[in-house]
């Protein structure tokens, strides 16, 4: 199977669990499950989820078993888009190829969407059958701390605190590594404790999501200037505009580009314990790095 349809197979499996976890839009109050349901399949990458999947297989798990953690991970991410799209925050019209769920559904039913999408990421989450080394505990204290004030809420803090002032590269970095690595390092790891990995893989696989996050999101930031509205399914030229603190603001864009490829070289790396068990963890970096999207 080829790496594009191996994707795509992933990510259809992904759509049909969340499916069946999330209410059905029929279920009152009906606003707010038509907005969750809008919000997450409106597109999307699913590349958290696939993560998640890719890395209990790289570990000798079952993608059956790491389904929960995956569609978990994709209901934080997606209630964190909701949120970054708010009026209050980036204040974005488009999102995923459409009008934003604050557009469609008005504020209050966006944040409270994007609130019920965040609590049932953990009801999701909590019903991962235990292993030897991790029980439901572990994976839950896992996404809580990934998703919570030190990495992706903190991270969304900095983000605007940083907003039309000059940026040092380590305060960039703290932004960065809040807002986007540490989900995508979170949503490796609880695919490899899913599959009962010991903490070294753990670990390992870990770092290479903290790489690959960093690399992801100055990508990004490089997509944001480079592409349009159209291509990207969302407002594209709105960091400059925003006054945002990105790579390509404090370093230009041939820099961004190659750090981009520094912390994918260094990701993969951080996956030598693996061999070729993570032959589809290499090629989701290389894809990743080269996207126009
Ligand atoms: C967008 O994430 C927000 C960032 C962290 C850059 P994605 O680019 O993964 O968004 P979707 O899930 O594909 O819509
Ligand atoms: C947002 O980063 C990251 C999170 C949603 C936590 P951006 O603000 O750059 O994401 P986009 O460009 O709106 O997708
Ligand atoms: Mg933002
Ligand atoms: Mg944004
Ligand atoms: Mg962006």
């Amino acid at each position: 199977m080829t790496v594009k349809t191996r994707l795509a197979s992933l990510h259809k499996q992904v759509d049909r669990a969340l499916d069946r976890w999330l209410p059905s839009e029929k279920t009152k109050p009906a606003s707010l499950h038509r907005a969750m349901r809008y919000a997450v399949f409106g597109g999307g990458k699913r590349l958290r989820p696939v993560l998640c999947l890719a890395a209990a297989e790289a570990c000798g798990g079952k993608i059956s078993e790491a389904m929960a953690a995956a569609c978990a991970v994709e209901c934080v991410h997606t209630y964190s888009l909701i949120h970054d799209d708010l009026p209050c925050m980036d204040d974005d019209d488009l999102r995923r190829g459409r009008l934003t769920t604050h557009k469609v559904f008005g504020e209050a039913v966006a944040v409270l969407a994007g609130d019920a999408l965040l609590t049932v990421a953990f009801e999701i989450l909590a019903r991962t059958h235990k292993t030897k080394r991790y029980d439901a505990g572990d994976l839950v204290a896992e996404l809580a701390r990934a998703a919570g004030s030190l990495f992706l809420v903190g991270g969304q803090v900095a983000d605007m605190e940083a907003e039309n002032r000059l940026t040092k590269p380590e305060e960039l970095v703290f932004i960065h590594r809040g807002k986007t690595a540490a989900m995508v390092a979170a949503s490796l790891r609880l695919g490899a404790m899913t599959a009962n990995a010991k903490t070294a893989k753990v670990e390992a696989i870990g770092k290479f999501g903290e790489s690959l996050g960093l690399a992801f999101q100055i990508v990004d930031d490089i997509l944001d200037i480079t592409q349009t509205s159209e291509q990207l399914g969302k407002s594209a030229g709105k960091d400059a505009a925003a006054g945002k603190a990105t790579y390509p603001a404090v370093f230009g864009i041939e820099k961004s580009r190659r750090e981009a490829a520094r912390l994918t070289k260094a990701a993969r790396k951080a996956l030598e314990p693996f061999g070729k068990k993570a032959d589809f963890l290499h090629a989701i970096a290389d894809q990743l790095l080269g996207r126009e999207n």
